[in-house]
């Protein structure tokens, strides 16, 4: 036997304009995530901003996605890192200016790559200007109607109007004081108590938020990816849930809050204004449903583009699972004409290095790298959070001195680890901020480990066992392989148990995806010209067998 590392790639496969250009350019995109808070930071306070983003584009271009999704940026008092928006037309000082936000976008489409925009229309800010003048004109005033006011039960309404929990922990309710000072009406929040969800009942809401699409359409955004898409329409009348436990986003019960049928009216609606823009921009559902299925619903002809596959990024280290979920995401789009969308990390879950392993360090960056091999094997788009492809881990050991993650103070809410995937990206250097702000040693805004200098883009860039390395190559090979990247099929090949095979077939040829999700190694036949590899392989001499490690992953040309 002999060893075989992951194959050379061409660093120059086809990244022209023409083809990021091309017709409907979703259905097999990489979108990679921007953090802005954590990317780059230009000016030196120790929180990324929109300049610091836009000199990072040549590094985006080079890493070869399509499009950038920018978590907000917009005017807020980050309560809950900018998911709490108080005015949806500024950029936060705190992240640059609109100026920066249009250079941004004029230099992204330059380098051919498209952006996304974060877009919160469940909740605004408590600092909004709509509610705080819902909270000085007082009850029964008409701006009270664009918010859920209630009065509360109990002889003097003390109590809250349901049982509804927020997401973040504790009652979904809270108690405001009114203009004469004394205890008044409720008001809804799913989330954070500074974050009041918005009655989409009221077409005042639903016009103002027609009026957003546009603004940053006409600045030239390529789309939105939609904030808690499934909880804008509540149950009439608000019924109580029946049990006042804890609510998840992925919750597999019904809710009165989640994925309502009169959602949909909304997408029909945003949909024609996204079309009627040139140059095919998207609206993307975060919409954690209780099955692929549900989600497909948002991608029905006339709604959305794209809808992210939280049942994927759920789904533990096994291969029949695996095997299902993708079975049921790729049958559950196809029946709508939608792309499938697969995902690992994001800013509000463990990432997957740390997840898939369970915290195992040694089998962490093997592991994270061949579901990164699988998940870009599949047919249809994919999410790339900013750092999975320099192999960061979940960062586990911070103080609580230093959290802000709003719900790691509210007790029984979420894991309140949303900090840990937060941490500022490592970009050079021996010592923090490893090049993240301008000075060798400014602030973080969240301390990044020492062993982090190793991991950072410089250190990894040029040396070809590194996953930044990797990431570059799978891309190129993605782009430059006809049958990967869009498509709705596979076909499942024979494999030994824990493995997971599939051919994907295109006109210019087909490639073979292999994964061992098992724990031992198993042993394959040889399918062809190997492309890439997640770690070393071994090879038979008369080359009609591959052994494939456990925790590794192969693609091959056939
Ligand atoms: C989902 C976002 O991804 C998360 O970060 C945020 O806290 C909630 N929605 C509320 O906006």
């Amino acid at each position: 036997m002999t060893s075989q590392t992951s194959a050379v790639v061409p660093q120059s496969a086809d990244r022209s304009a023409a083809a990021t250009q091309r017709e409907e350019w979703w259905r097999g995109a990489v979108i990679y995530q921007v953090y802005p808070r954590s990317f780059a930071d230009s000016d030196g306070d120790g929180i990324g901003d929109l300049p610091g983003i836009r000199e990072r584009l040549p590094y985006l271009r080079r890493l070869g996605v399509d499009a950038v999704w920018l978590s907000p940026f917009y005017a807020s008092p980050q309560a809950d890192a900018g998911y709490d928006v108080a005015d949806y037309r500024r950029v936060d000082p705190v992240f640059g200016t609109l100026d920066d936000a249009r250079e941004l976008l004029d230099e992204a489409h330059g380098l051919g790559l498209r952006v996304i925009v974060d877009l919160v229309p469940n909740h605004c800010s408590d600092q909004h200007e709509w509610f705080q003048q819902a909270l000085r004109e007082g009850p029964g005033s008409p701006m009270r109607e664009r918010f859920h006011f209630r009065p509360g039960q109990g002889d003097d309404g003390e109590l809250p109007p349901n049982d509804w929990q927020s997401v973040f922990g504790g009652s979904a309710w809270d108690r405001v004081t009114e203009p004469d000072g004394t205890p008044g009406e409720w008001y809804l929040h799913l989330f954070a108590p500074q974050q009041p969800d918005f009655d989409w009942q009221h077409e005042t809401v639903r016009e103002e938020f027609r009026s957003v699409l546009r603004f940053w359409l006409d600045l030239g955004v390529d789309g939105f990816r939609i904030d808690v898409a499934h909880g804008m329409v509540k149950a009439p009348g608000l019924p109580d849930v029946g049990g006042r436990t804890e609510v998840q986003l992925l919750d597999n019960r019904e809710l009165p809050f989640f994925d309502q049928d009169g959602v949909h009216e909304i997408y029909h609606d945003w949909r024609a204004i996204l079309d009627s823009y040139p140059g095919e921009r998207i609206g993307v559902a975060e919409a954690w449903t209780s099955t692929v299925a549900r989600s497909a619903r948002y991608l029905r002809p006339g709604e959305l583009h794209q809808a992210f596959n939280f049942s994927y990024l759920t789904t533990d280290w096994d291969a029949d699972a695996l095997r299902t979920v993708i079975t049921d995401s790729l049958e559950a789009m196809a029946a709508v004409g939608a792309p499938a969308t697969w995902v690992l990390s994001n800013h509000d879950v463990v990432r997957h290095s740390t997840r898939l392993s369970g915290g195992d360090a040694a089998v962490a960056v093997p592991r994270a790298r061949a579901a990164t091999l699988l998940m870009l094997g599949l047919p249809g788009s994919v999410y790339v959070y900013q750092g999975e492809e320099l192999g960061l881990p979940e960062v586990t050991e911070l103080p609580a001195g230093v959290r802000q993650d709003p719900a790691f103070f509210r007790g029984d809410g979420q894991s309140g680890l949303r900090d840990g995937c937060r941490v500022p990206l490592p970009w050079s250097g021996e010592r923090a901020p490893y090049g993240f702000g301008p000075a060798g040693d400014g602030p973080s805004w969240l301390p990044q480990p020492e062993s982090w200098a190793k991991l950072s883009v410089a250190a990894q860039t040029g040396d070809p066992d590194s996953t930044l390395e990797f990431y570059r190559s799978a891309l190129a090979v993605r782009r430059a392989e006809p049958a990967l990247g869009a498509g709705e099929s596979v076909t499942w090949l024979d494999a030994p148990a824990g493995v997971l095979a599939f051919r994907r077939d295109a006109d210019g040829g087909s490639v073979v995806c292999a994964v061992n999700v098992g724990g031992t190694p198993a042993v394959l036949p040889s399918y062809g010209r190997l492309l890439l590899a997640s770690g070393p392989l071994a090879v038979d001499p008369d080359e009609a067998e591959v052994t494939l490690p456990a925790d590794t992953g192969a693609w091959w040309a056939v």
